[in-house]
Order: structure tokens, then sequence, then C-alpha cells
């Protein structure tokens, strides 16, 4: 039983033109609300007195409309504890469910509860939760009247600094905190992206197989996306000049190509870079997971080669500490600072301020290099023991690839099956798989399944629902 209080203050002022007199009408609208329900049994109205206040009408003409709302069964009044809608009433007509247009394809999957598997997801078990949460009670306790205002719009200078040491010490990014601008996201650096250095028709390469909200983004820019092919050394740079020698951008995953895995090798990321240097064209570089390599130290990020100021750098906090913070970040060339300030003067209204704040406190003591560090060793831990679980039941109708860094795995399906239904199957099972597949342009891959790791615990758990999967096949 919900005890909330409707609040007076959400009752919209009535109508002194209508044919109603306004004790009904009052009643007209608790009635419908009842019946819809919006209001559900045992919710708390407001008080006669609150509501006479709110809508500044006479105290009689509430109560008659409550008086009649009691008679017919629709309210309570409990006295001290306040007026409450009829426990056990049954709404006549349930409410119209909030529901997106249904011809409208979901952009990414996201089901409401965690599910093993799931794609995006770090290790939500070993997030350090405690230190966490003792660092946001000390920030909200440190707040000032100031940190209740508008945040910056750029973001907040502290978390701008932390953000320029970390990537010059671990991504050997040479970079001032000017140059970095706090986002929403990867959607949301995109479109800064968009907006300040695309136009509409510009030719785009993007890797194929590769991440689809990239497509979907310069989908809804406009831009003309160029799939690109991928081998052992990620984005095939020579194919990319052959289709579109004068595209505008390119964007790559050079440290785990998304979603094979492969690194940028170092002649294509020279290649790319003399191609992007000589066209005067843009490489967005979406270093969502670099941090996570197992059988070496982390590659450098693409970025630290960048002598002609030609690639933006786009980093996120989801995969280091959790997406649901949504924070992100865009390290910009240094002769466009100006425009992308501009342009987040237009398009931003800063990212919230204590969670910046926490942010910046979890990487300034340690607790985010300590962190990172952990989750490189258990992850390595988990993609072995989730590919050896999975093996040990899907070993002979499945070959699996533990690639060397990122946080899923592939699972190889025997030419001719369809990865699209296995994956449907998987998820109405109450698991989660993507069709590599779904992930082309072309729509030339062979079949095979992604399947995150980072949140299966053990041999054990991974050998069990393998059991399902091979159900399912
Ligand atoms: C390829 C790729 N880029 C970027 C992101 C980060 O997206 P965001 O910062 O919006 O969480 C992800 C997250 O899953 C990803 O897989």
């Amino acid at each position: 039983m919900s005890t909330d209080q409707h609040q007076p203050g959400t009752i919209a002022p009535l109508d002194p033109a209508a044919r109603e007199p306004y004790y009904r009408q009052i009643y007209l609208r608790f009635r419908s609300a009842i019946g819809s329900g919006l209001l559900k049994p045992g919710d708390r109205i407001p008080s006669a007195r609150a509501l006479t206040k709110e809508l500044g009408l006479s105290r009689g003409t509430i109560e008659t409309a409550y008086a009649l709302l009691t008679a017919e069964g629709y309210i309570q009044p409990r006295g001290q504890a306040g007026t409450i809608v009829t426990p056990g009433l049954k709404p006549q007509a349930e409410a119209a469910p909030v529901t997106s247009r249904p011809e409208a394809p979901p952009p990414s999957y996201r089901p409401d509860t965690v599910r093993p598997f799931q794609m995006g997801l770090p290790a939500l078990d070993a997030f350090p939760r405690k230190i966490w949460a003792r660092l946001g009670a000390r920030c909200i306790r440190a707040m000032q009247p100031i940190d209740m205002a508008h945040p910056p719009v750029l973001g907040l200078p502290a978390l701008r600094t932390e953000i320029a040491t970390y990537l010059q010490v671990s991504r050997g990014i040479d970079c001032r905190p000017a140059q970095v601008f706090l986002t929403s996201g990867y959607r949301h650096t995109m479109e800064l992206i968009g907006h300040a250095l695309l136009q509409p028709g510009d030719q785009v390469w993007m890797e194929d197989p590769g991440y689809p909200p990239t497509r979907e983004l310069l989908a809804h820019m406009r831009a003309e996306a160029i799939p690109v092919p991928v081998d052992g050394d990620g984005m095939i740079v020579a194919e990319g000049i052959a289709a579109a020698p004068g595209a505008r951008a390119a964007v790559v995953t050079p440290a785990h190509q998304s979603p094979l895995c492969v690194a940028l090798s170092l002649p294509r990321r020279m290649a790319l870079l003399e191609w992007a240097a000589r066209s005067e064209a843009w490489i967005v570089e979406d270093d969502y997971d670099g941090e996570y390599r197992y059988i070496s130290r982390p590659l450098p990020a693409l970025k630290s080669m960048d002598r002609d100021g030609r690639v933006l750098y786009s980093g996120t906090f989801s995969k280091v500490l959790f997406p649901g913070i949504r924070l992100a970040y865009l390290v910009v060339p240094e002769a466009q600072v100006a425009r992308f300030e501009d342009v987040s003067r237009v398009l931003t209204g800063g990212p919230p301020q204590l969670t910046q704040a926490i942010v910046t406190a979890f990487i300034r003591e340690g607790h985010f290099a300590r962190h990172i560090q952990r989750m490189r060793k258990l992850y390595a831990e988990r993609r072995d023991a989730t590919a050896a679980g999975l093996r040990s039941v899907l070993g002979r109708q499945l070959r699996i690839d533990t690639p060397p860094g990122g946080m899923h795995l592939i699972l190889r399906l025997p030419e001719g099956q369809s990865d699209r239904a296995l994956a449907a199957r998987i998820r109405a099972d109450g698991m989660y798989a993507e069709a590599l597949s779904a992930w082309t342009v072309r729509g030339d891959s062979p079949p095979a399944l992604l399947l995150n790791f980072t949140n299966i615990e053990d041999e054990h758990a991974a050998a069990a629902l393998g059991e399902r999967i091979s159900k399912l096949l």
C-alpha cells in the first residue's frame, strides 16, 4: 500500500468558465484519477485544508466534493492519518501504459533487470559501494550554496584536471584541462562532435561490424555512414580510403575494436592518422574500455600519437565506474577548444555537480586507479572462468573466442545458423546475448553471439548458464 501523499502543488487550477461548478470539477478529477489507476487504493490525497489553500476556493467547496467522493466510496477520511483512496477499490480502466511508438525498434536493448551476459555492464558486485557512499556523504555535507546553483557547463574544473592527469599517465594523452569536456555519455559526446564539426551529407567511416549506436547517431545527423570492414588488425584503412577518400570523419575503437576486440595495429594507426592529416578529416577515437586488457599492458591511445590535431578522444566512466552514472568526456584538439566551448554552451546544461564532485574525490584519493587495477585482475579471471564453463558444456557445438581485452566473449556458431534467432531465444529465456550480425551494416558476418562475462562469478555459474543455452540451440 502506498503512503505517498499526492501533493496539492500538483493540482492544476480549475476552469472558471466550465459548465460544472467547482465542487463538481474537483469531484470529477479525483474520480477520473482513481478510475484510471493514477491514484491507487491506499494513496493519501491532500487534506481539504491544503487543497482549499492551493486552489484559493472556499473550504465548503472542497468539503462538498470530498463528501460526495466519500459517499460514493472512492475515498475514506481517516482522522489524523488523513484521507486516503479506499483500500481494495478496483480501477475501472487501466491507465494507458506509457510506451514508445510500437513501430519504432528499440535503439538498444535495456532489460529492466540485470541479466546474465548483459552487454555493456562492468562487474556490479565488485564496485566499492562503501567507499562511494562515504565520499558521497562527505560531498553532500560539504555542499555550499554555489554548488546548488547551475554547474559549470563544460564540467567541474577539478574533474577536468583529474581527467587530464589520468589520461596523461594511463593513456599517454597530452592534453590541458581546457581540452576536456564533460558529457553525459557517448551519445552526447557524438552529438557535440556532430554539431561542431559535421554537416548533413558528410561521409563518415565506421567500422563494420561496429557499435550500433554509432550507426544510429550518424543516421540521425544525416551523415552518410561508410562501412569499413575490420580484420585481425582492426579497421582496414585502405578500404576506407578506397570507398570514400574524401570522408569528413572516421569513428574507430582502436584499443579493442567493438565488437571483435582486435587492436588497431600500428601500421593501420599510422595510415589512419596520415589520411586524416592529408584530407583534413577528423578521427573519433571511442576508447570505451581501453583500460581492460588482460594479456599485456593497455595500449596507448591513438590520441597519444596525434601530432596534427585530428583526433577527438571519447572516454566514458560507464565501464570503469558504472553506466548509471551517465558521465563521460571528450578531449578535443587544442585548435578546436573554442568551437566546442561555443557548441557546448548551446547544447549542454552541465553534468550534475554532485556526481562530478564524488568522481573527483574518487580519482584524487586513489580509489579510481585501485578499482581499475582490481577489475583488470577480476575480469581476466572471470573471462577465463566463463570461457571454461561455457566450453565444458557447449565446446563441441560452438567455438568460444576469448579476446585479449574488453568485457565480452564471442561464441561462434556453425555456418548457416541464425545468430539473431538464437539471441532472441536466449533473451526470451531471461538471459542476454547480442547477435554479431545485428552489429554489421553489410550483414555478411559469420554467425556469432556476444556475451558479457564481467558479471559471471565463476566457472560453475557459467556452466549452468551454458546448459540453458545448450537447450536453446
Ligand atoms: C563501443 C562503445 N562505445 C561507447 C560506449 C559508452 O557509452 P556510454 O558512455 O554512453 O555509456 C559503449 C558502452 O557500452 C560501447 O560499447
